[in-house]
């Protein structure tokens, strides 16, 4: 089966072709993140006008590195949710539009099940594992027991990972996207100059939760003490010791989950899974089995939107036309319907 993939929630405009849901056949990313970079940030509105410029050609794109046509699909998925409101609309609209036009049938997923799929395309990857998942937006970890079927055992109830780092680097200038700026910068960084507080989380949640706020917090207020003792210490050694903490955060609840949960095998997926600490964090465990997708699958792809629709097409699961794109965190209610196909005529 041959499914195209499209990915549009926040700022890659993005399109691939995948093959048995493991074969990248092609993997377009078109990147806004020079639009952006002025404004430290995403700029919703600025973000969907874009991914309306561009999905056409993106797709198309695609469709022609992959040496296929649209008359050799078998599916289109596209990412539902979460993400931007108005970015999620124009992917949705747009594999909408192309599976009614073709009469293929349409594969709704969630972008955040997505980015734990990602590492399948290095390999068989076992179940069950403990899926880390760390992007701008969220911050999960979870018993993962099949593509869709996820336990969530802790979550941020806060800022997620990716966010703190960018919030870190915008209050410091030092470039967007702030995981990619800081992890360059602690390269030439003390890690242990700064001791940011990990938190401490009352009972009550889930057991392994994690919380950004109050670490985020300390490296900010450090440029006051800066102020206060008339000297600006090494930015390197800011970022060393914030990325050490930020990721210490992530290692120290993977280790209670695994020892309470006997499994060994680690997954991380998500823009921060591109961070070269953290990988070098997970693998220096021994005792684990550890996978992460090539940076390139890290943050978003349309190849892993591909990867796993196969899965739900392949279960005989389709989206109804109607399908909406939803700004909600919902990885682990589905949301696809059960087949029989959706009628054609759902689409108002
Ligand atoms: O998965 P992703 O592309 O988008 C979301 O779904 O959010 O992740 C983007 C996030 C941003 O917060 C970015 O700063 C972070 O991933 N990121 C990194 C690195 N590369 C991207 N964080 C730490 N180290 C990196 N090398
Ligand atoms: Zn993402």
């Amino acid at each position: 089966m041959i499914i195209l993939g499209i990915e549009s929630s926040c700022d890659e405009c993005a399109a691939a072709v995948v093959e048995e849901g493991k074969t990248i056949l092609s993997n377009h990313i078109a990147t806004q993140i020079a639009e952006h970079a002025p404004f430290n940030g995403v700029v919703p509105e600025m973000a969907s006008r874009l991914h309306t410029q561009w999905i056409s050609g993106v797709v198309r794109r695609a469709l022609e590195d992959s040496g296929k046509s649209l008359d050799d699909l078998d599916g289109v998925a596209v990412a539902a949710r979460p993400g931007l409101m108005g970015s999620l609309l124009v992917g949705v609209s747009f594999a909408k539009a192309l599976a009614w036009g073709r009469d293929l049938p349409l594969i709704g997923v969630d972008h955040v099940k997505a980015h734990l799929y990602a590492p399948r395309f290095m390999g068989e990857i076992k179940y069950p594992f403990l899926g880390l998942l760390v992007s701008g937006g969220h911050t999960m970890i979870a018993q993962v027991n099949s593509f869709d079927d996820f336990t969530v055992l802790g979550t941020t109830i806060d800022d997620a990972c990716g966010e703190a780092f960018d919030k870190v680097a915008k209050f410091y200038d030092l470039g967007y996207p702030g995981g990619v700026a800081i992890e360059k910068l602690a390269r030439g960084g003390d890690p242990r100059a700064f001791h940011f507080p990990k938190p401490r989380l009352k009972q009550g949640r889930r057991k392994y939760d994690v919380s950004y706020s109050g670490l985020k917090t300390a490296v900010v207020n450090q440029r006051l003490q800066f102020k206060k003792e008339g000297a600006v210490d090494s930015l390197e050694n800011l970022a060393a010791s914030f990325q050490r903490t930020a990721v210490d955060i992530l290692i120290g609840q993977l280790i209670a989950a695994s020892a309470d949960t006997g499994i060994t095998r680690i997954v991380a997926g998500g823009g921060v899974a591109a961070n070269s600490y953290l990988r070098e964090q997970l693998t220096e465990r021994k005792e684990w089995e550890t996978w992460y997708p090539p940076l390139n699958l890290c943050t978003d792809n349309g190849a892993m939107i591909a990867g796993i629709g196969y899965h739900y097409l392949q279960r005989g699961d389709r989206s109804p036309l109607s399908l909406n794109a939803s700004a909600r965190v919902d990885a682990f209610k589905g949301f696809i319907q059960k087949s029989p196909a959706a009628p054609r005529k759902g689409c108002s």
